[in-house]
């Protein structure tokens, strides 16, 4: 008896891997985080399962569904909005299946920034503009940002910000970015990236809380000099006199990593 977590991924039902698909029709129990994994995806559960929305449940609780299916010997389908490994709650579940000697699997998913920028049919780190992405968010009424973890630190760096759980705090994100990027550094809200109904504002940091008005929950925000740039240099990647293990220019080719 296993369970599986399993990334859900965005929202569309077909952003989901076929490892995971055939995880949740392999499993005689589903057990889904209600509020943002998309119910077409339970459609894939095998006849007769257990679908329980996790939504309501406290974490004693959900342990407890856990420990009922391994007492009963069924593999368990878990499953959590986007990837697992960002804002997911599995860290506290693994704790207690380890210790209750209960084993697990963890199968990927696609997270909620990469459909984002698929949304925006942007690439996120563009040669000589920006190399990092930041995935963080500001923080909420349960949780404190441990210090140091500051939108204003992140900033200072420069790179694209994929900032999550923060749409009710637009307005103070902005304020605390445009000391950095400037007023004029492109923005985008992307809401329910994937879902039939998503939405994409793209503005700037002085206009975005205008444009954005209105947007709330299931919203991600991206902010950095990547999201319009047009003017940054071809990656060295295809470049006709590079050397690479593929495609090498000369008798004596170099490998660079
Ligand atoms: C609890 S976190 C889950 C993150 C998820 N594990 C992931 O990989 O993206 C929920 C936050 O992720 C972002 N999010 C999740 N799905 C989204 C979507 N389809 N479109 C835009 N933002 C999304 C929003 O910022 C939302 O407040």
């Amino acid at each position: 008896m296993t369970v599986h977590f399993i990334g859900a991924g965005p929202g569309a039902a077909d952003l989901i891997t076929l490892r995971g698909r055939d995880l949740i029709a392999a499993c005689p129990v589903c057990l889904y985080a209600g509020s943002l994994v998309p119910e077409a995806l339970l459609s894939h559960c095998p006849p007769g399962a257990r679908i329980v929305n996790t939504a309501p449940l406290s974490l004693d609780q959900i342990i407890g569904e856990m420990a009922s299916a391994h007492a009963a010997g069924h593999d368990v389908a878990r499953l959590h909005s986007g990837d697992l490994s960002v804002w997911s709650a599995m860290g506290e579940q693994l704790r207690r299946l380890r210790v209750l000697d209960i084993p697990f699997e963890v199968t990927p998913g696609v997270p909620s920034f990469a459909a984002a920028a698929a949304a925006l049919q942007t690439e996120l780190t563009l040669p000589g503009i920006a190399q990092s992405v930041v995935l963080t968010r500001t923080p909420g009424r349960a949780s404190a940002m441990p210090p140091g973890e500051t939108l204003a630190a992140f900033a200072a760096t420069g790179a694209t910000l994929a900032i999550h759980l923060s749409i009710h705090a637009l307005s103070r994100s902005v304020a605390e970015l445009i000391p950095h990027y400037g007023p004029d550094c492109p923005v985008a809200v992307i809401w329910r990236a994937s879902w039939p109904d998503q939405r994409v504002i793209r503005s700037t940091l002085a206009g975005i809380e205008a444009e954005a008005e209105g947007i709330d929950r299931t919203a991600l925000i991206l902010v950095g000099p990547a999201l319009a740039a047009e003017g940054f240099d071809d990656s060295r990647l295809y470049a006709a006199d590079y050397d690479r293990r593929y495609r090498p220019t000369g008798a004596n080719p170099e490998f660079p990593e």
